[in-house]
């Protein structure tokens, strides 16, 4: 398994985003960017075309989160405009397998993410189909919340259905995760963490980030 880091600058400057995102660049696997409408969830981040600099300025690639309504319709967009990696809410598409096409259509990783309530059930017919499962840990719309251990047993459900799978589908998580909990989400089965204010807030993000891949990869390499 291998374990990847994926910053969410959700709580990093967004008036000095460049000089955010670089100060964790080279030590991270991809920038999580979180698009929220303020409809699908309470919050806003970023319109269209503000999300488009980002993701064109940024020397690495990015993995763009989106809790947004309409989202088969913006899923595409998003790979179109150079994301890496797409991942949507299964609770928001009417129509997850086209979505899924037309992502990695346009070249992008496809993801599929499921809120604290939604079963594996849910998401369970696409296995076969996506490149990552974003397993939530908090209820999406801000950061800072505290990570629900409860969440582990769907991760642990998403990886023993991805076991016997030979795809390379990455297993994430998002939402409380830090130097406390990492190793929880770890030995649940996942492999890709969003951090965002275990990164941000703390005295040297660089450092945060690769403490949290020593914890995560000791945990893989004790399994
Ligand atoms: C929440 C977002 C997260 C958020 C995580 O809806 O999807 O990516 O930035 O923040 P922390 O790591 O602070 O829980
Ligand atoms: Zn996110």
């Amino acid at each position: 398994m291998h374990v990847r880091i994926t910053p969410s600058i959700l709580n990093a400057d967004f008036n000095n985003l460049a000089s955010e995102i670089s100060k964790v660049a080279s030590d991270s696997d991809l920038i999580h960017l979180d698009i929220m409408d303020n409809i699908f969830v309470p919050n806003f981040t970023f319109d269209f075309d503000t999300a488009a600099k980002i993701i064109s300025d940024c020397p690495i690639p990015i993995d763009a989160h989106l809790m947004v309504a309409d989202v088969d319709r913006i899923g595409v967009e998003y790979a179109e405009i150079g994301a890496d990696s797409v991942t949507f809410h299964i609770e928001s598409s009417e129509n997850p397998e086209k979505l899924i096409r037309e992502i990695k259509k346009h070249g992008a990783r496809a993801g599929v993410a499921m809120k604290p309530k939604t079963s594996f059930s849910a998401i369970s017919n696409l296995i076969d189909l996506v490149d990552m499962v974003l397993v939530m840990t908090v209820e999406p719309g801000f950061g800072g919340q505290s990570f629900m251990e409860d969440q582990m047993e769907k991760v642990a459900q998403v990886r023993s259905a991805l076991n016997s799978s030979d795809r390379d589908v990455w297993l994430q998580v998002d939402g409380g995760i830090s130097a406390a909990t990492i190793e929880i989400a770890t030995r649940a089965g996942a492999d890709t963490f969003v951090a965002g204010s275990a990164v941000y807030k703390s005295e040297d993000p660089a450092e945060m980030v690769r403490k949290l891949r020593s914890l995560a990869v000791s945990q893989v390499n004790n399994s």
